[in-house]
This record gives structure tokens, C-alpha cells and sequence, in this order.
């Protein structure tokens, strides 16, 4: 999973309550370059959504994002989530999605969310809602004390931005839902996913050479 982020430190949201949507999104994500997808727990068919995403795309690597509880992740694991993704950091959703053996990346943006991940032994940690926390200052200053944690920024990152955020040396890589916009979605328009998630490709190149 990290090898992967590493070669393409993006990863887009999908929200949706149409499987065939979330397939069709997912697929547009994909041809753009972006394999590595994680679906949000918004709605009430979201786990429906990731389980017809899991099946549509083998090759790619599809989580769950928003994942409140243990109860969460141990559904997220049977419809075939490969990560975890929280916003903030709950230990049962950190237990749960190691017993189900798949990385878990919960939100995290003090020093004491951080040290207390860590403690968990956890080294990689979603920054959210990046923007908001602190952008790349706080990733720095994070950064510069605990040496062996990576973050993943989310929340305010954009194409705008992304380049800024990858050239943290503490950043594995960013996630957003900049990449997958509803309103584009409901018109059926998923050429302008495919150009969006090649554009970010193309930035997270230039900033990682
Ligand atoms: C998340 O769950 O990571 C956030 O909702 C992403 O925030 P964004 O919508 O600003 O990309």
C-alpha cells in the first residue's frame, strides 16, 4: 500500500449511493492514473458502493474513509476494504483494522493525537482537516519532532495545492475529494474525473521527479 502511494501519493474520495456511479467514478478515477481510492462512509449505501468497486476494479486499491467505530471497520473489512481511513483516532477502529490485517490511517492534528498514535505504534497518520490545522507550517513542525511518522493531508487540498503539500518530506501523500466533483458526477460527466486525476498524477510527478 505504501509502495504504491509512493509512485502515486494521491488519493481521491468517492462519495456515492449508486454503485453503478461509484464503478463508473472509480474507472474514471483509474484511467486518469489514480488506483488508489478511498470511499467514504457518508451514505447509507456507501458500503454497497465499495463492495461494487472492490468487484469492478480488482487491480485497484480500495479503502474506507470516514470510519467512525470497530463496528465500521469490521463491515469495511467484509465488503473488502484493503486500508482504514478516520477522521480522527479511535483505538477500537486502530484494533479492528488490525485484526482484519490492513493498514489504518486515523486523523490526527496536535502534537499529543500524533504522540498518542504513535504509541500505538502507528507511523503513518492522516492530517485533517489539513487546511484548517495548519497546512505545511504544522506538517513541518510535526514533522521536526516525531522523525518517523509520515502524514497523509486531507481537507482543503486541491490541485492548487498539492504540489506545496508533497514537497513536506514527512508527506506520503495527500487525499481529497477535489478530484471527484459531485456536480460534475450528476451530470455524467466523468471525462472531467479522468482530467482531474491526470492532472494531479502529473503534479504529484513533477513534485516526487
Ligand atoms: C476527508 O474525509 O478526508 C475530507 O472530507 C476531505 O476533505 P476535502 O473535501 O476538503 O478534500
Amino acid at each position: 500500500m505504501e509502495d504504491k502511494l509512493l509512485q502515486t501519493p494521491v488519493i481521491p474520495l468517492v462519495q456515492a449511493s449508486d454503485p453503478e456511479v461509484a464503478i463508473r467514478t472509480s474507472k474514471a478515477l483509474v484511467d486518469g492514473g489514480l488506483d488508489v481510492i478511498e470511499v467514504v462512509m457518508r451514505t447509507p449505501e456507501a458500503l454497497d458502493c465499495m463492495a461494487a468497486i472492490v468487484e469492478a476494479l480488482p487491480d485497484a486499491i480500495v479503502g474506507a474513509g470516514t470510519v467512525l467505530s470497530a463496528g465500521q471497520a469490521g463491515s469495511a473489512l467484509e465488503a473488502g476494504a484493503k486500508f482504514i481511513v478516520s477522521p480522527g483516532l479511535n483505538e477500537g477502529v486502530v484494533e479492528a483494522s488490525r485484526t482484519g490485517g490492513v493498514p489504518v490511517y486515523p486523523g490526527v492534528n496536535t502534537p499529543s493525537e500524533v504522540q498518542t498514535a504513535w504509541n500505538l505504534g502507528l507511523r503513518t497518520l492522516k492530517f485533517f482537516p489539513a487546511g484548517l490545522a495548519g497546512g505545511t507550517p504544522m506538517l513541518k513542525a510535526l514533522g521536526s519532532v516525531f522523525r518517523d511518522v509520515k502524514f497523509i493531508p486531507t481537507g482543503g487540498v486541491s490541485a492548487s495545492n498539492l504540489g506545496e503539500y508533497l514537497a513536506v518530506s514527512s508527506v506520503l501523500a495527500c487525499g481529497g475529494s477535489w478530484l471527484t466533483p459531485a456536480d460534475e458526477i450528476a451530470a455524467g460527466n466523468y471525462d472531467a474525473v479522468t482530467t482531474l486525476a491526470r492532472e494531479a498524477a502529473g503534479i504529484a510527478q513533477s513534485a516526487r521527479g
